[in-house]
């Protein structure tokens, strides 16, 4: 549980643009939902950002998408087409579920978006194709039933 706070908070260290660019990706919690977890709760090693994490809704079963610089993720996007998704949640005619939470990352500014997006080029590519148009089958590299799975 949060514990109340006894002393002042120190500033969040953004001296350089690298650092910047993570304590955005940090304080938005992408890896909350982008980073895949074992049974017991626990981050999947070597799987950072890479998708795979079920989120069961009232409207249905999802899967977050992979982010790192893959073929099998959003190595098509261009920076336009990240902020038009991060702000509207469309990835051209696709509407993304709404549990990717577009509504409430809609006000952030083109220049910490934009940080956003190069910081998820500076990751580790992983291979893992994850895509909620597909049935869902099983996948051995996040050990999640998720579209796509089955090509992983
Ligand atoms: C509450 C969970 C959650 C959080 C937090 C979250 N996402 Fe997502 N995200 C998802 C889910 C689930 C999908 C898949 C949606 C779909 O396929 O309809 C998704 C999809 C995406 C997509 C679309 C990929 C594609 O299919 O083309 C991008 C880009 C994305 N997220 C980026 C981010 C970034 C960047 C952050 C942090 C700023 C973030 N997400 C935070 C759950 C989340």
């Amino acid at each position: 549980m949060p514990e109340p706070l006894d002393a002042p908070v120190a500033e969040p260290n953004v001296s350089t643009p690298e650092k910047r660019r993570k304590y955005l990706v940090t304080i938005a919690g992408c890896t909350d939902c982008h980073t895949p977890q074992d049974a017991h709760g626990q981050l999947l090693a070597g799987m950072d950002f890479a998708g795979g994490f079920i989120l069961d809704v009232p409207w249905g079963r999802v899967a977050s998408a992979s982010l790192p610089p893959d073929p099998s993720g959003i190595s098509y996007y261009d920076q336009a087409m990240f902020t038009e998704a991060i702000r509207t949640g469309l990835v051209g005619a696709r509407k993304l579920n709404p549990i990717m939470p577009w509504h409430t990352y809609g006000g952030m500014t083109d220049e910490d978006i934009g940080a956003m997006f190069v910081y998820l080029k500076t990751l580790k590519p992983v291979r893992h194709h994850v895509d909620n148009t597909e049935p869902p089958t099983f996948c051995k590299v996040c050990r999640q039933t998720h579209g796509g799975g089955n090509q992983n």
